[in-house]
């Protein structure tokens, strides 16, 4: 009773510290997300899109970005469920487009283009990044869930 008492707590203050630090997404580890959703690039912290937006990404999975990302029904409810359990709140910024329809991109929300406002459409473009989604390219510890300033290098 005692310990179950004690690591609630830790927990509650784990939970408690996270918002404070605003920059950091670590994505919660999850074999299956990680098998089926980094094999192509890497896994995209859950946070930054609204629950809306990973359901609709989940329910066309053939279509993916031009990509065949399909997955067996089994894998498909269980990576959903953990995107939406984990889905982002007020800080996505807006996340669906005129019509009302959930955005795809985490790249096309308000909060990403506020943050990224800075860099130049030819930034963008270099091959050494290639596309906003390629956040590592920038954001050299992106894969620990780390978007603070102190990492980011844009590559030449
Ligand atoms: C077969 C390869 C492949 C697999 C598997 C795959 N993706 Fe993708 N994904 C892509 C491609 C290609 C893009 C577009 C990249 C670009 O625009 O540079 C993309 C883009 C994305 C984006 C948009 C990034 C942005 O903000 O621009 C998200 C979010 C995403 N994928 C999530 C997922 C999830 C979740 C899974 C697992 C269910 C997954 N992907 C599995 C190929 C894949
Ligand atoms: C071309 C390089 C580049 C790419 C690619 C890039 N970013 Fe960034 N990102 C930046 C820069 C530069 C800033 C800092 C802006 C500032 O501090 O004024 C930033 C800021 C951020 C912030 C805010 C950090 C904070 O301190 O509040 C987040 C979150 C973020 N990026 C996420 C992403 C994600 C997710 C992707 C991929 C989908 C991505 N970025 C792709 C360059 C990049």
């Amino acid at each position: 009773m005692r310990i179950h008492s004690i690591s609630s707590i830790a927990a509650l203050l784990a939970a408690l510290a996270l918002p404070a630090q605003a920059d950091n997404y670590r994505v919660p580890g999850n074999t299956i997300v990680n098998e089926e959703c980094g094999s192509c690039h890497m896994v995209f912290p859950p946070q930054m899109l609204h629950a809306d937006s990973w359901r609709a990404m989940m329910s066309d999975l053939p279509n993916h970005f031009g990509s065949d990302a399909s997955l067996d029904e089994q894998r498909r409810i269980a990576i959903t469920d953990f995107l939406v359990a984990h889905s982002g709140g007020r800080k996505t910024g807006v996340t669906r487009d005129a019509k009302g329809k959930p955005l795809l991109r985490i790249s096309e929300t308000t909060r990403f283009i506020k943050k990224h406002r800075e860099i130049s459409p030819a930034v963008w473009k270099r091959a050494s990044i290639k596309s906003a989604a390629n956040c590592s390219a920038c954001h050299t510890r992106a894969a620990a869930g780390d978007y603070d300033d102190d990492s980011i290098r844009i590559p030449k």
